[in-house]
């Protein structure tokens, strides 16, 4: 097959890594890439939201498939575009009804009411509403959950302390903090519990299979302390996240999230990503991602034993049929390499060495593009997704560490403490 990738991050490196491997990858473009993943296919200089260039390249030549690795041309109406303009090739992605899951909070949580999908209690506000939202506020216990209901680049989730800021942020953000994101604000009950992330696979006609189960972490600073980045790093598997709590995940979340869909008639070929928290052994949705998630992707590519390409073949064309999706029975660990200064300013264009010398991870570029004398730059806040496979996770995670002390530039720093805290 000729398949066209979306998208430029290490999630799109770890895809299009996984997708180089199959027999059934005849050619593999990715738009517009990054510097590292020119390895396994052809960059293309494309914009993935600019539909009718997308499209141009598709017919010109003869794509058969396009796999899109971030939310916005799925929240776009990608799938529905092409479906429109050239239905003959598949996309792996919901349309854009079903990418509502993720675009729109308020979407979201009234989709989980109406399926009974155990999720924390909320209710959404609007600017007309903020009275009522700050009252509303005084009913839960803090720490207080505001999210903005549509697509903020990860950064439209404010949990404040103290009632009376939290009551000014929700005015605040109702009058455009997050611009039109958050005209419409969710505020909701605060759990407390530790993180995971599954992801399914699903054909849209009540078949699915799980992907090996992943844990990322978001803030900067060791012990989850400070801002919150794209993601400081990811492992598999999540110990916790055993048979027992994958079952209670299969039939109150994963089922009832399959089936509400087709109860809405919603086309749904693609990935749905459960962030889960895990509530004393009970799992519990935080949110609903519609793209496979980053840096969890780096860590879970390498688990995934079978033809991924064979996979989301037949989960686009509407029947998964018998295929299997095995998992390793190794553990994986994604160590992020992050510019000095992220997530806030840091400079670009700095002198990436030793990525050759790796020889126990791979290293998916993030945030890497080629000089003109071909030297490797920064060109991202989070640059090289270090990642491996071990027996255990406490061996993937010393070959990241140990991989990572090869490679050097100026002003790189990661977090020495991923997998800790679920391997206690
Ligand atoms: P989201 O953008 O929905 O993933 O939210 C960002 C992060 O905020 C999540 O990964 C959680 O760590 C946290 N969060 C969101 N909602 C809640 C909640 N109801 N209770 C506790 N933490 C939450
Ligand atoms: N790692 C979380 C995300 O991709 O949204």
């Amino acid at each position: 097959m000729k398949i066209l990738l979306l998208g430029s991050g290490g999630r799109e490196s770890a895809l299009a890594w996984k997708i180089n491997q199959s027999p059934l990858t005849e050619k593999l473009f990715i738009a517009p890439g990054n510097g590292g993943t020119d390895a396994y296919g052809t960059n293309v200089a494309l914009s993935p939201l600019d539909f009718e260039a997308v499209k141009d390249f598709v017919v010109a030549e003869s794509i058969d498939m396009i796999v899109v690795g971030n939310e916005d041309p799925l929240v776009a109406g990608i799938y529905d575009f092409m479906g429109r303009e050239l239905p003959s090739v598949l996309v792996v992605g919901p349309s854009k009804e079903g990418a509502r899951l993720e675009g729109s909070k308020d979407f979201a949580k009234q989709f989980m009411a109406e399926n009974s999908i155990p999720t924390a209690r909320y209710r959404s506000f609007t600017a007309a509403t903020a009275d009522e939202g700050c009252e509303f506020l005084s009913t839960l216990n803090p720490p207080y959950v505001l999210k903005a209901d549509g697509l903020a680049a990860g950064k439209g989730v404010l949990i404040i302390d103290s009632l009376e800021e939290a009551c000014r942020s929700l005015r605040e953000m109702l009058s455009g903090m997050f611009g039109g994101a958050s005209a419409t604000v969710v505020v909701e009950e605060f759990l407390s519990g530790i993180e995971c992330s599954v992801f399914v696979l699903t054909d849209g006609n009540g078949s699915y299979r799980v992907l090996p189960v992943a844990k990322d972490y978001k803030r900067i600073g060791e012990g989850d302390t400070g801002l919150n980045t794209g993601g400081m790093g990811a492992v598999s598997p999540v110990p916790f996240a055993d048979a027992e709590f994958m079952e209670k995940v299969r039939t109150r979340i994963i089922e009832p999230t399959i089936k509400g869909l087709s109860a809405r008639n919603i086309v749904y070929r693609g990935f749905i990503f459960l962030g889960l928290i895990n509530v004393g052994g009970e799992p519990m949705v935080i949110e609903y991602n519609v793209r496979m998630g980053d840096p969890e992707t780096e860590a879970v590519m390498l688990r995934v034993d079978s033809d991924l390409v064979g996979l989301m073949k037949a989960a686009a064309a509407g029947d998964l049929g018998d295929l299997e999706l095995r998992h390793s029975p190794q553990a994986s660990a994604t160590v992020m390499m992050v510019s000095g200064g992220y997530p806030g300013s840091y400079p670009k264009g700095k002198v990436i060495t030793g990525v050759g010398d790796v020889t126990d991870s791979i290293v998916f570029h993030a945030g890497t593009s080629r000089g003109d004398n071909g030297d490797l730059l920064t060109s991202g806040g989070r640059v090289l997704a270090v990642s491996s496979l071990g027996d255990t996770l406490a061996e993937a995670l010393e070959k990241s560490f140990g991989s990572i002390g090869r490679i050097n530039f100026d002003g790189a720093y990661f977090r020495r403490d991923i997998g800790r805290d679920v391997m206690k």
